[in-house]
């Protein structure tokens, strides 16, 4: 099998590379604007990387002459980060709209699989919470690939312009299929969780990651944890290297996989982000050793004060996985607990110097 990946070295790619470089029968071309999460990959010849900022004209005409050969390709290249959807919205659309449209194209071109990496903010709010029913009526809440509609709040909430890009991308796919026959495939992800997964803020990265690392990085620092609008939100959590498990039987069920949608989540880890926190310190103080974390302070703060203006919450991801599960024969297992422990004691690993000095700090 010959793949080509963009994206190759973010969170998601490092482990869809760990996956399916442990096969003998895999060759990859990856494109990344960074390598250190791939770096156990670069001298293995099955896999040839491409440490490039963008696909730029020069590179889509390699992808272009490499396309020829392959099976599929993967993209799984976004700006994916909430905090920049409302602070830096020409660069959310750019980069996931018009740097990928080019793509898709050259795949249709060529006729090649494209497996495209969505998001499942392309549902946007549910309808219960527009209704503002109590209601406990999975019509009204479950996230249905091919039914559910996708609902996004008004343009001055620029939270949606990541969502609304990335639902163009999946018009185009569609569109693309029913007119020149490219066969795609759309993967929408539900918080995939797991190590090497976000940066901490104030050591690497810019902006606000997502929830988990924002929780870490106030463990690690020893500041309070800070609750958006209440933590009421809801979220699914699967465990990445489930999900990329999911990709991997795609990829070796083409005949089921092809022009199809799919959510990949975890029905049964469902949690708001109150007890998410509170899961979070009990885990840290046993990982630690250090009772003291399951007091560790929780803080509320507004959606507008911690995102700025134009920020809007999915208030629930709760997914219907029939589609995975009957055409893949997916369905992940791992608790959210087994999902946490590994994940901190990485973040524990790669920040050793930060909790280190938060201990010297509070010593002192
Ligand atoms: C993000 C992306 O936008 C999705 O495209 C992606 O599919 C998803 O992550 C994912 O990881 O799969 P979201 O779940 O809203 O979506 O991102 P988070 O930043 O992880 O936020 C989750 C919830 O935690 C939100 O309600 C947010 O307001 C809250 N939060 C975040 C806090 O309460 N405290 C924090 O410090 C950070």
């Amino acid at each position: 099998m010959r793949l080509l990946i963009l994206g190759c070295g973010g969170f998601v790619g490092s482990h869809l590379l760990d996956r399916m470089l442990a096969r003998t029968d895999v060759e990859i071309e990856g494109w990344d604007p960074d390598r250190t999460k791939i770096a156990k990959h670069l001298e293995n010849p099955c896999f040839t990387f491409h440490q490039v900022p963008c696909i730029d004209g020069v590179e889509l005409r390699r992808l272009e002459e490499r396309l020829v050969g392959a099976d599929a390709l993967i993209n799984l290249a976004a700006i994916c980060n909430p905090s920049q959807y409302n602070t830096r919205p020409l660069d959310v659309i750019r980069t996931n709209l018009f740097d990928s449209y080019p793509v898709v194209e050259a795949c249709a071109r060529a006729n090649k699989w494209l497996i495209y990496f969505s998001t499942s903010e392309v549902y946007g709010r549910t309808l219960s919470s527009y209704l503002k029913t109590e209601s406990n009526d999975p019509d009204l809440y479950e996230l249905r690939e091919n039914q559910t509609p996708l609902i996004m709040g008004p343009i001055v909430n620029q939270r949606w312009t990541y969502a609304c890009a990335k639902q163009m991308m999946e018009r185009i796919l569609y569109a693309h299929h029913a007119t020149t026959g490219m066969p795609f495939t759309i993967v929408r992800p539900l918080n995939f969780f797991g190590p090497r997964m976000d940066y901490i803020p104030r050591c690497a990265g810019e902006g606000v990651p997502r929830v988990l690392a924002c929780f870490m990085a106030a463990l690690l620092r020893g500041e309070p944890m800070q609750l958006v609008d209440g933590g009421k939100a809801r979220r699914t959590i699967v465990a990445v290297e489930e999900a990329v498990e999911a990709i991997a039987r795609m990829l070796d069920m083409p005949n089921k996989a092809k022009n199809q949608i799919f959510n990949i989540g975890n029905r049964d880890n469902e949690i708001t982000m109150r007890d998410l926190a509170e899961m979070m310190r009990d885990v840290f103080a046993e990982i630690t050793t250090e009772p003291k974390y399951r007091s560790h302070p929780i803080v509320d703060v507004s959606g507008e004060d911690f995102y700025g203006t134009g920020y809007e919450d999915c208030d629930r991801r709760m997914p219907d996985l029939t589609q995975a599960e009957t055409l893949l024969n997916w369905r992940p297992k791992r608790s959210l607990r087994e999902i946490l422990l590994p994940t901190m004691r990485d973040y524990l690993t790669r920040y050793a110097d930060l909790a280190q000095s938060n201990e010297t700090a509070v010593a002192s």
